[in-house]
C-alpha cells in the first residue's frame, strides 16, 4: 500500500484534495498533517474520517523534529504540500508567520523528504501546491504562463515564491522528485469567510457592509475548488517530473462585476428585494500594494494532460451560496472567537 502525505488537508483547497484521494484511491493511506490553526476544520473532512486508508495528524511543519519523526513513522511515497498561510491582508499585518509556516515549513518538508528517500528516488514525488501570485501582477492583457518570470508583491506571495524556488532547488541539487502548480482563486464550500466570496456571502446573509478595496476594478480568475483539486490528481499521477502546470479558470471578473452578480444571486436565494444586497456595497481604503490583474493561460495542463475546468461559473457560485446557506452553523462557528478581533483590526 502507498502512502502519501496531504499537509494543510484540513483547510479550504486540502480538505477537497484530502476527499478525492481518499475515496478514489481506497488502496493508498492518506495522511493528512494539519496545525489546525484558525483555517484548519475537521469538520471539512466529517463525511471521510471514519474511511480505513485516512490518518489525521496534528502538528506543525515549522517543527522540523516532529516532521523528521512523521516522516521516519510512515516511509511516505509522495507528498502534496498544501499548508500555508494564505491570506494577503494576514501577510501584510503579519507578514513573520507567513515566512515561518510557507519558507521554514515548506523548507522542512523537502528534507525530509530527500533525507527519506535519497537512496531511491524512483516512483517518489514532492508536489508543491502554488499560486499564480507569485508572477506579479498583470497589466490590462495578457496572461500568465508557466515561464512568466517571478514578480511576488505581497508579503503572502513572496513567501509563495521562496517556497517554489525552494523547491526547484531541491530538484536541481539533490534530484528531488518535484512537481509544481500555480493555481489562480480558488471558490467553493468551506473556505474561510475571510476571502472575497465567503466573506461577502456571510456579510450580506448578516446584512453587514460589503467593503470593497480601491475602485473594484482588481481582476482575479475564478476557479471552482473541486476542479482544482481534480487539476491536483491529474498533475500528481500523470505530470512529467520537474514540470510546472498553471491551473486557471478562463474565468475573469474584476471584483464589483462579481461582487453584483453575487448580490442578484443572494437577493433571489434569500427572497429579498432585486436591488438590496448590492446597497450594501462599500468602497473602502484600497490593500497596499494591491495586485491589478491575474489571469492563468492554462493550455498546458489542458494539452499535455487533457484537465479543464468542469463548472461554469454561475454554477459553481450558486452550489457554493447555497452550501453557505445551508450551513450556517459551519460559517457561525468559524466566525466566533479569534475572527471578532480579525474583522475589527482589518475593517474597523
Ligand atoms: P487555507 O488557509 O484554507 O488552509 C491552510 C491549511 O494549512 C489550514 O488547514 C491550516 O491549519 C494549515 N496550516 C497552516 N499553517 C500550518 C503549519 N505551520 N503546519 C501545518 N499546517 C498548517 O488555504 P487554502 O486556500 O486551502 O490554500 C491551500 C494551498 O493552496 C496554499 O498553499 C495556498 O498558497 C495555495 N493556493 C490557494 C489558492 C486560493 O485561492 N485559496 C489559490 C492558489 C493556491
Ligand atoms: P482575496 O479573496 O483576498 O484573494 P487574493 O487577494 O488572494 O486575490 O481577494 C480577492 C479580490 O477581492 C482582491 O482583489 C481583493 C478584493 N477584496 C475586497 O475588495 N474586499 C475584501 O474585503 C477582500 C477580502 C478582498
Amino acid at each position: 500500500m502507498k502512502t502519501i502525505l496531504i499537509t494543510g488537508g484540513a483547510g479550504f483547497i486540502g480538505s477537497h484534495v484530502v476527499r478525492l484521494f481518499v475515496n478514489k484511491y481506497p488502496d493508498t493511506q492518506i495522511v493528512n498533517l494539519d496545525k489546525l490553526t484558525y483555517a484548519g476544520n475537521l469538520e471539512n473532512l466529517k463525511d471521510i474520517q471514519d474511511k480505513s486508508n485516512y490518518i489525521f495528524e496534528k502538528g506543525d511543519i515549522v517543527d522540523s523534529n516532529f516532521i523528521n519523526d512523521l516522516f521516519d513513522k510512515y516511509q511516505f511515497d509522495g507528498v502534496i504540500h498544501l499548508a500555508a498561510e494564505s491570506h494577503v491582508d494576514r501577510s501584510i499585518s503579519n507578514p513573520l508567520e507567513f515566512i515561518q509556516t510557507n519558507v521554514v515549513g515548506t523548507f522542512n518538508l523537502l528534507h525530509a523528504a530527500k533525507n527519506l528517500w535519497s537512496k531511491n528516488f524512483n516512483g517518489k514525488l514532492f508536489y508543491h501546491v502554488s499560486t499564480d501570485e507569485v508572477y506579479g501582477s498583470l497589466g490590462t492583457d495578457g496572461f500568465f504562463l508557466e515561464t512568466t518570470p517571478y514578480d511576488p508583491q505581497s508579503p503572502y506571495s513572496s513567501s509563495k515564491a521562496s517556497s517554489d524556488h525552494f523547491v526547484r532547488a531541491y530538484g536541481n541539487t539533490y534530484s528531488l522528485p518535484f512537481m509544481i502548480s500555480n493555481c489562480s482563486n480558488n471558490y467553493g464550500e468551506n473556505q474561510f469567510p475571510e476571502k472575497l466570496i465567503p466573506l461577502f456571502i456571510n456579510n450580506i446573509r448578516n446584512n453587514k457592509s460589503l467593503p470593497v478595496y480601491g475602485d473594484g476594478l482588481f481582476t482575479r480568475d475564478w476557479l471552482y475548488v473541486v476542479d482544482h483539486a481534480r487539476a491536483i490528481d491529474t498533475v500528481f499521477h500523470n505530470g512529467k517530473i520537474g514540470d510546472t502546470y498553471n491551473i486557471g479558470g478562463f474565468n475573469e471578473w474584476t471584483n464589483i462585476d462579481l461582487i453584483k452578480l453575487l448580490c442578484g444571486i443572494m437577493d433571489e436565494k434569500l427572497g429579498r428585494q432585486k436591488g438590496s444586497s448590492a446597497q450594501l456595497i462599500t468602497f473602502v481604503k484600497d490593500r497596499p500594494g494591491h495586485d491589478k490583474r491575474y489571469a492563468i493561460d492554462a493550455s498546458k495542463i489542458k494539452t499535455e494532460l487533457g484537465w479543464e475546468p468542469s463548472l461554469q461559473f454561475t454554477e459553481g457560485l450558486e452550489k457554493t451560496i447555497d452550501w453557505y446557506l445551508n450551513n450556517q452553523d459551519w460559517l457561525d462557528n468559524v466566525t466566533s472567537g479569534e475572527y471578532q478581533n480579525y474583522y475589527q483590526n482589518q475593517y474597523q
